[in-house]
């Protein structure tokens, strides 16, 4: 698979990458045989990038991944975030984040964090001094390249004056287009961007038909894409989209990825999912180029993204 580069640190991973938050939360029940079986499959697919979180599971995806990864450790990219508190608020206190380090460290089974990033922002800690505790893991040789996640221009260039940021990862797909403002930003900085929930959360895998059946935990049953009104409206853009990619002889999940990746060369898209075969189906979508109109009935299908509210 080709790779691309993220920032101007040296950091360089497969053009796709693999998200491991499914195997440990969100979207219903997991079985860890199989997400182990999915996360060696996109390896063997030539997928090097591999994105997990402390809050996944509360450091059970952490360990889940850094298991399935043993064996290959050293041919891989290994990304988690710390910043989150149990109750899922924000929690970047310099204490907490060395508690929470330490353990993913553990849960990982490694020495080195390739890529650390700062989950959400905490408004409660100055930036400054949240990149100042992740700068002390650079200097003790415990994590190689700094991210952040969720969050804004401002705190983008005050955290990269401290020290620099290779990677900012936020929501972007078809669906999801709020992020584009910070784009420019990113260019100017030299900073990668990795484009978290890629398949909209599954709505643009073809998968999603029906709003019943959904597990109770799954987090979508929250999600304003799953709204009544907006869920029929996102699956008619999904349709089209999905006659669109069989008109091409791809899947929607390879014509969604494809999309990502036209976008900018500095995107790294990383669908997750637990299966092996729709691993393996996804990573395929590296080796297909979309024409420009291509790109242009997809932004004439879907011109403002879904519709409703891609947040909870
Ligand atoms: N920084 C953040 O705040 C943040 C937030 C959300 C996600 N992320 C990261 O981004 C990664 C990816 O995002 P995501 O998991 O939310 O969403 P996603 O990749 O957009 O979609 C995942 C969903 O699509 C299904 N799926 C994937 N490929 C499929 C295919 N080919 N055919 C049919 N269904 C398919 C998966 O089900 P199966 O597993 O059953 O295949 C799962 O339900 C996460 O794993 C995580 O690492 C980060």
């Amino acid at each position: 698979m080709q790779t691309r580069k993220l920032g101007r640190q040296g950091l360089t991973v497969s053009a796709l990458g693999y998200g491991a938050m499914g195997t440990a939360m969100a979207y219903g029940p997991t079985d860890d045989t199989e997400s182990t079986a999915a996360i060696r499959r996109a390896h063997d697919e030539g997928v090097t990038f591999f994105d997990t979180a402390q809050m996944y599971g509360g450091g059970a995806g952490e360990r889940l991944l850094g298991h399935a990864l043993a064996p290959i450790r050293d041919e891989v990219v290994i990304a988690t975030k710390f910043g989150v508190s149990e109750s899922w608020g924000p929690d970047s206190r310099p204490e907490y984040i060395r508690e929470v380090v330490d353990n993913s460290l553990r849960n990982l089974n490694t020495d080195t964090i390739d890529l650390l990033y700062q989950h959400i922002p905490d408004p409660n800690v100055p930036i400054e001094e949240v990149v100042g505790v992740m700068k002390e893991y650079v200097d003790a040789g415990k994590v190689k390249y700094l991210g952040l996640s969720n969050t804004d221009e401002e705190s983008i260039r005050r955290a990269h004056a401290v020290h620099p940021i290779s990677v900012l990862q936020d929501e972007h797909s078809i669906f999801a287009r709020d992020s584009e403002p910070l784009l420019p930003v990113l260019e100017e900085l030299g900073i990668g961007f990795v484009a978290y929930s890629p398949l909209a959360r599954g709505f643009l895998s073809g998968a999603v038909q029906s709003r019943d059946g959904l597990d109770a935990t799954d987090l979508r049953n929250r999600i304003g894409w799953w709204a009544p009104g907006n869920f029929e409206a996102n699956v008619e853009i999904s349709r089209r989209l999905g006659e669109l990619a069989a008109s091409k002889g791809v899947t929607l999940s390879q014509l969604a990825l494809a999309w990502l990746l036209a976008q900018k060369d500095y995107i790294v898209p990383i669908p997750g999912s637990r299966n092996q075969e729709r691993v393996a189906q996804n990573v395929a979508a590296a080796g297909i180029t979309l024409s420009e109109e291509d790109l242009a009935l997809i932004a004439e299908i879907a011109p403002d993204g879904g519709v409703g509210s891609r947040t909870i």
